[in-house]
């Protein structure tokens, strides 16, 4: 299979324990597929944008950091991995390059405007993943925000253009936290992408690639 697994930040996090046993998972799941990882920019890009925007940077510019952050936990992920490529492609174009030579390419973000949500949906729309897996900090799609509205339902299954409404719904509200961004359910919305969002611990990835339900299915 062709999988494309986007590894938010707050979920890499940076103790070198988790980072090793994220490595080593990838590592096993690499063995029989071609993957592909987008990792998240997590505390480092939180604490460089605040300090740029403090001195008066540009939300494009604040962007770029970000995109930075992001590329560092790459070539910390990439330090963790046997299988994978130790260039990390700053563009699409350039992951197809490294993908001929590796089983394995890990990537940061690539433009001003997004998150690596984004960054990884259009990354599978472009390799035509078999699978998307989002590994985030909540275990899979509610109908409203869990913490703030205690009648929120979680979902098992659901169509892209169900993720779009909610997702659109939720990024309304100021500060919010969505479990996935707009851009990222458009681009599954309109090329079907088969997806899953699952809490982001390392053995939920295998898990989820073996086809345990362990989250929220989006096909
Ligand atoms: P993240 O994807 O880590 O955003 O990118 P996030 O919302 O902080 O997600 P978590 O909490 O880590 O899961 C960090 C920042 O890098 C910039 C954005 O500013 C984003 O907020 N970025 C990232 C881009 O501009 N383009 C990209 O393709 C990726």
């Amino acid at each position: 299979m062709k999988i494309v697994v986007s590894l938010g930040g707050s979920v890499f996090g940076n103790d070198v324990e988790r980072i090793r046993e994220f490595g080593r998972v990838l590592d096993t799941i690499a063995e029989k597929n071609q993957l592909f990882v987008v990792v998240g920019g997590g505390k480092l890009a939180r604490e460089y944008i605040g300090k740029a925007r403090e001195l008066g940077a540009s939300e494009t510019f604040c962007d770029y950091i970000g995109i930075a952050a992001t590329r560092m936990n790459a070539m910390l992920l990439i330090s963790a991995m046997k299988s994978a490529a130790k260039k990390v492609p700053v563009d699409f174009l350039e992951v197809e390059e490294t993908s001929k030579y590796s089983k394995a390419v890990v990537m940061g973000g690539t433009f001003p405007g997004h998150t690596t949500d984004a960054t990884a949906a259009l990354l599978a729309e472009f390799v035509e993943a078999d699978l998307f897996i989002n590994a985030t900090n909540i275990d899979g799609v509610y109908s409203d925000d869990p913490k703030k509205n205690k009648n929120a339902i979680k979902y098992d299954r659901m169509s892209p253009a169900q993720l779009v409404e909610i997702v659109a719904k939720g990024s309304m509200r100021a500060g919010a936290n969505v479990v996935i961004d707009l851009l990222a359910a458009k681009i599954i919305e309109r090329s079907r992408i088969k997806t899953y969002v699952i809490l982001g611990e390392p053995e939920n990835l295998l898990r989820a690639i073996e086809g345990e339900i362990i989250g929220t299915v989006i096909e």
